[in-house]
């Protein structure tokens, strides 16, 4: 039986391209700065996110975490939305690793933060008792929250509050392609008011490991010895850079057709009597679905039985899923994975 996984655009395998390119990339020692395609992937994705330096690491939650670290001492505090992949699945690093405290603040249903929760959410600088506001986390697109794309006057109107009151903002730029080509914007009109701005490469892009972590040369190079300290300075890593360059080269553009295949499944899905969509459901490469009062078996369970029938998916509540549409789900895919709910919901309502 074929196998089809929708549990995450983190599944996919890196393209024959990107191994053919990892084999044969020049490599050096990336700790010396010697390796040239990790010089090469960095100085690009600079480029790309319109800021001065980059950082290849290990992942989105080392370079968020390592943003954090670079703008925020022991004590400080760091601004974020209650959905945000930094406050729920980074394993509170910040503060473990930081002494960094979080204050959350509530996502809208359209992902953004608001301004009068974010101006609330602002300590007094004179005040003894409090711990002082440092930065602001975004995250584009936002994945809880549907995978909705935050727009660039959203952005840039965050941007304006953060400088205006001396604050730093990061942004979780985990799925920031998916968000600018579901806009129609460059990437780097997304980040031109963000001090710094993390993007992954091994999500839809395909890249087998890897994320950059981008902002100002002095920013990067911050955070170039903290990647030393948490044991994040890589050597020949070029062989991983090479599938990024890949990734960057050849994978953003295609991510349209994700977004065309999560519309087609959300379509099909919107017809299984069981299943819920959420309200705007796909905004990108995200399929947010729940299941109807009347349907006796729960989330858990009916994942089980998608799996007997080939097909993955992740349960996000009792009664409430995901579903992710990338490179390694095609045409086949959507009508298979459409087909299993139509048979598994029958005998489930
Ligand atoms: C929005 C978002 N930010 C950050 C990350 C962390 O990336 P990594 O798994 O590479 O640490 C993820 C991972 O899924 C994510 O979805």
């Amino acid at each position: 039986m074929k196998i089809y996984d929708f549990r995450s655009d983190t599944v996919t395998h890196p393209t024959p391209a990107m191994r053919q390119a990892m084999a044969n990339a020049l490599v050096g020692d990336d700790v010396y700065g010697e390796d040239p395609t990790i010089n090469t992937l960095e100085a690009k994705s600079a480029r790309l996110m319109g800021k001065e330096a980059a950082l290849f690491v290990t992942s989105g939650t080392m370079g968020n975490l390592l943003a954090v670290l670079v703008a925020c001492g022991r004590g400080d505090e760091v601004i974020m939305g209650r959905q945000g992949h930094t406050f729920l699945h980074e394993a509170g690093g910040v503060s473990a690793l930081g002494g960094v405290v979080i204050n959350t603040i509530p996502n809208q249903a359209d992902g953004t933060l608001a301004l009068a929760d974010l101006e609330k959410a602002l300590r007094s600088p004179e005040d003894i008792h409090q711990p002082i506001s440092k930065m602001i986390i975004l995250e584009n697109t936002q994945n809880d929250c549907g995978g909705v794309p935050l727009s660039v006057k959203y952005c840039d109107t965050v941007g304006e509050f953060a400088h205006a009151h001396s604050l730093v903002l990061h942004l979780d730029g985990a799925r920031i392609f998916n968000a600018a080509i579901s806009l129609n914007v460059q990437v780097s009109d997304l980040t031109r008011t963000v001090d710094s701005v993390t993007f992954c490469l091994s999500k839809g892009l395909c890249a087998p490991v890897g994320s950059v972590l981008c902002g100002s040369n002095e920013f990067i190079t911050k955070a170039r010895r903290l990647r030393k300290m948490l044991g994040g300075g890589m050597r020949q890593a070029g062989v991983l850079a090479a599938a990024g360059l890949v990734a960057l080269d050849n994978m953003i553009e295609r991510l349209a057709e994700d977004h065309e295949r999560a519309r087609l499944l959300a379509k099909g899905l919107a017809e299984v009597p069981g299943l819920r969509l959420d309200k705007g459901t796909p905004y990108t490469n995200m399929v947010y679905l729940a299941l109807s009062p009347e349907v006796r078996l729960d989330a858990p369970a009916i994942v089980k039985a998608m799996e007997k029938q080939g097909i993955l998916i992740g349960d996000t509540g009792k009664r409430t899923f995901r579903l992710v549409t990338h490179h390694d789900v095609d045409d086949e895919a959507v009508a298979a994975c459409i087909e299993a709910f139509q048979k598994v919901m029958s005998r489930a309502v």
